[in-house]
Formats: C-alpha cells, structure tokens, sequence
C-alpha cells in the first residue's frame, strides 16, 4: 500500500487489535509510526514488527486517559519527528451491562478511555497536525456510534459521543480553513482482543459474552480493518464503515429511523446470555 510515505502516524492504543494492524500497515505505507498502549508488552511486539518493515518507530507506554502525559506526549512526539500528520484516536474498552446495574464508576471509565481519550488526543495534536500543513484526525467511534443496543449504554454513549466531537471538528477544520481532514470510523464486528478483556456489570458471564463476540459478531481481521481505514483516509472520508456487518447495520437504521430499536431487541434477546 502506497501513500503514506514520509508522514509522520500516531496511533493510540497500538499493542493489540486494530491498533497494531494500522500501526503495521502505515509502517508499510512507508510511515514513521509513534506507536503506544497501556500494555507494554504488546506495545514491545508491535514496535518489534514495525522494526521488522523497517519502518521509524517511537513506542512509549500512555494513558490515554491522562491528559497531563497525553499533552507532554504530544510535545515529545513533535520533537522527536520533527512534525505530526496523523493521529489515530483508536485505543478503546468495551463493558457490558444493564443501566439498572450498572454502577457509576463503570460508566465513567468506559467514557474516560474511549471519549476523553479521543479528546485529550485531538486536542493534544491538533496545533502540530495545523502547523504540519497536510494534517488528519481519525477518531475510532464504532457501529455502536451509529445506534444503540441493550447491555451498552456506557459504551453507546462514549461511541456516540465520539462520533459528535469528531463530525462537529471535521466542519470546524474546513470553515477555519486549517490543512486537517477528519475521519470518523465506525467498525462493525473486527476479530480482536476487544471482548476478552471488556468488563461486565455484576452477575453477567463474562467468559460467555466474549465467547458470543468471537464466534458470532467478529468477522472481520484487524488487518482488512486497517486497510479499509488506511483506504478511507487517503480518500478523505467524513465516515468508514468498516465490515460488510456495518454497512447492513447502517441502511437499516437509516431505513427504520428509531423503527430499529423494535427489530433488534427480539433478536439480540435470541443471540446475548442471560
Ligand atoms: N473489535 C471490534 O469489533 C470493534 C468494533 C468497533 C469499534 N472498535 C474500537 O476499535 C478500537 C480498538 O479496539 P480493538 O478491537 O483493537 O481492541 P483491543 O482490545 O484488541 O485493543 C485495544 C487496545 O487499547 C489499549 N488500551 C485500553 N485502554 C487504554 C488506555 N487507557 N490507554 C491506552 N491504551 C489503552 C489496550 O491495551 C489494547 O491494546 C477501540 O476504540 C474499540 O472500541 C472495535
């Protein structure tokens, strides 16, 4: 895959999942890649493939929750590469549970990691993908940002969330006329690591819902993932569906409007544990 050639990519959440797929298709782009997770480990094998391709890398562990570091990140990125293009806002956790029980704190940690972690990332490089004159964004939502489902509200509301901030910026850069294109990505079911390490509201099996995931919901490889989003970026997409799931999912919540909620409920009741 051809394009991305001397652009400097930063990729949030970069040690498992999709993260490291599109870490390891833009160093083959012919990217430099500042690549980093919570999981140092996984960050260590993806930073050796990318070393592998040959590919300039910068690996450092990040919070993406902490917002001094993300900041003083950001800063230390530029320096070291010189300038910014690209970040992908990907790092992400799933939780599944009723609103009824769900405590507050869960909600707030999904909302942590998958909001404000988009946040503190756009905002933390958004001067230098201006200054870099050829600057994107690329903010990992999911069809979950395109409607709801029961057991997902906290997860529901963060993806939702992240698709507003990211269209609302996406208008913002053009009417500023600042040199950054902006992406919302919305995948459907991707073969990842998402489910085994989700937490789940008291009493749920947790070791039944990923086992559901991954044989029934995840049909897509991180890798096709990666080259679908990487397709869409050089395109310069407002919106990526990712997996044909998402693009079914996505015409009949346009078709039914809110009629949705009414067709999905019997089904999901058939497919989820109870
Ligand atoms: N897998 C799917 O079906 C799917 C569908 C739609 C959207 N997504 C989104 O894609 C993104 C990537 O998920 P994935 O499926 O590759 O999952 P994954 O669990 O394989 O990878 C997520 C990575 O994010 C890291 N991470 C978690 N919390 C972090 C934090 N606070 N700071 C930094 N890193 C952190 C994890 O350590 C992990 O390496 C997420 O935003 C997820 O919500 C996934």
């Amino acid at each position: 895959m051809e394009g991305f050639a001397g652009k400097v990519a930063v990729v949030t959440g970069a040690g498992s999942g999709i993260g490291q797929a599109l870490a390891i298709e833009l160093a083959r782009s012919g990217a430099k890649v500042a690549i980093s997770d919570v999981d140092t480990e996984g960050l260590a094998r993806t930073e050796e493939r990318l070393k592998a391709i040959g590919a300039e890398v910068k690996a450092d562990r990040l919070d993406v929750t902490e917002r001094e570091a993300f900041l003083a990140y950001a800063d230390a990125v530029n320096e070291h590469f010189g300038k910014v293009n690209q970040i992908y806002n990907n790092a992400g956790i799933a939780f599944s549970g009723d609103v009824e029980v769900t405590q507050f704190k869960d909600i707030e940690r999904v909302m942590d990691v998958d909001f404000w972690g988009v946040v503190h990332g756009t905002k933390a490089f958004l001067p230098y993908l201006i200054a870099s004159g050829d600057g994107h964004v690329i903010n990992i939502s999911s069809v979950f940002g395109l409607f709801s489902v029961p057991g997902q509200a906290a997860y529901n509301s963060a993806k939702f969330a992240v698709r507003g901030f990211t269209e609302a910026l996406r208008q913002e850069m053009v009417l500023a006329g600042h040199p950054v294109k902006v992406t919302t990505v919305h995948p459907g079911g991707i073969k990842t690591a998402i489910a085994r390490n989700a937490g789940a509201a008291e009493g749920l099996d947790r070791e039944k819902l990923a086992e559901v995931f991954d044989k029934q919901l995840a049909n897509t490889s991180p890798q096709r993932a990666a080259r679908v989003i990487l397709d869409a970026v050089r395109k310069n997409k407002a919106r990526v569906l990712v997996g044909p799931d998402a693009k079914v999912l996505d015409v009949l919540v346009r078709l039914t409007g809110s009629g949705y909620q009414r067709l999905f409920t019997p089904i999901l009741s058939r497919i989820l544990p109870h």
